[in-house]
């Protein structure tokens, strides 16, 4: 059992599998799973209820202060609460994702997100998975991956995942919503979506889920032998 808790940080844009990878590479690992994007998402959702524009920092960051979000758990089962109400269905709305776009480039947002999800390590280690992990949540991680995948198989993927949610949407539209998505997060001036210089690339386009996983959990036993126990 390591000292300090491991920490494998997975960072990507969206539609690149990092969910579905992180939360199959902590489950095999026995780590914890956190989705970073789950806290940007549940702010978002407070935001639209409370009827706030998105760009009215002061509002927002007293409102991220007085709420209380849990968003990690074993094996990725946990759902996300906010103040104690579970939302992990209506965090992944679409116009939740907008505005999560919008809010995660407001500074005062992010520091707090950030504290958050720096508290969020249990001694079991963690897998986190968001669009800034190995650059700044955790610049010290004990491996970071950044999963990338053709724009066209981030789309294709979206998709399904949309009409197995039973939401109406075509190749097209989710092929723009991406497009849209990655422009805000990797021209953002604060924390850009950016692989951190000591990231390990993976594309992912020609992988199964399964060789993702099996990548990285042979990167993971490699490279953090002495940390697991195994050398
Ligand atoms: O991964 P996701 O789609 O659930 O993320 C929702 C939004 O949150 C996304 O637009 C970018 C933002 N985000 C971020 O800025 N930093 C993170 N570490 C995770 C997500």
């Amino acid at each position: 059992m390591p000292t300090q808790p491991l920490v494998i940080a997975i960072d990507g844009p969206a539609g690149s599998g990092k969910s579905t990878v992180a939360r199959k590479v902590a489950a095999r690992m026995a780590l914890h799973y956190v989705d970073s994007g789950a806290s940007y998402r549940a702010v978002a959702l407070k935001v639209l209820r409370a009827g706030l524009p998105a760009q009215q920092e002061d509002s927002i960051v007293a409102l991220v202060e007085k709420l209380q979000i849990q968003f990690s758990g074993t094996e990725g089962q946990g759902p996300v609460l906010v103040d104690g109400e579970d939302v992990s269905g209506e965090i992944r709305a679409p116009e939740v994702t907008e505005v999560a776009a919008r809010i995660s480039r407001l500074p005062g947002v992010r520091k707090r997100l950030v504290a958050l999800q720096r508290r969020s390590v249990p001694l079991e280690g963690v897998v986190m998975e968001g669009r800034d992990i190995g650059t700044k949540v955790f610049p010290d991680a004990d491996l970071k991956i950044f999963l990338d995948a053709s724009e066209e198989a981030r789309a294709r993927r979206r998709l399904q995942d949309n009409l197995d949610k039973g939401r109406e949407t075509t190749l097209e539209q989710t092929r723009l919503e991406i497009t849209r998505r990655d422009r805000l997060d990797s021209e953002r001036k604060i924390s850009p979506l950016v692989a951190a210089a000591d990231a390990v690339k993976i594309d992912s386009t020609e992988l199964s889920v399964d060789q993702v996983v099996d990548k990285i959990v042979s990167l993971v036993n490699e490279r953090c032998a002495a940390r697991l126990g195994n050398s």
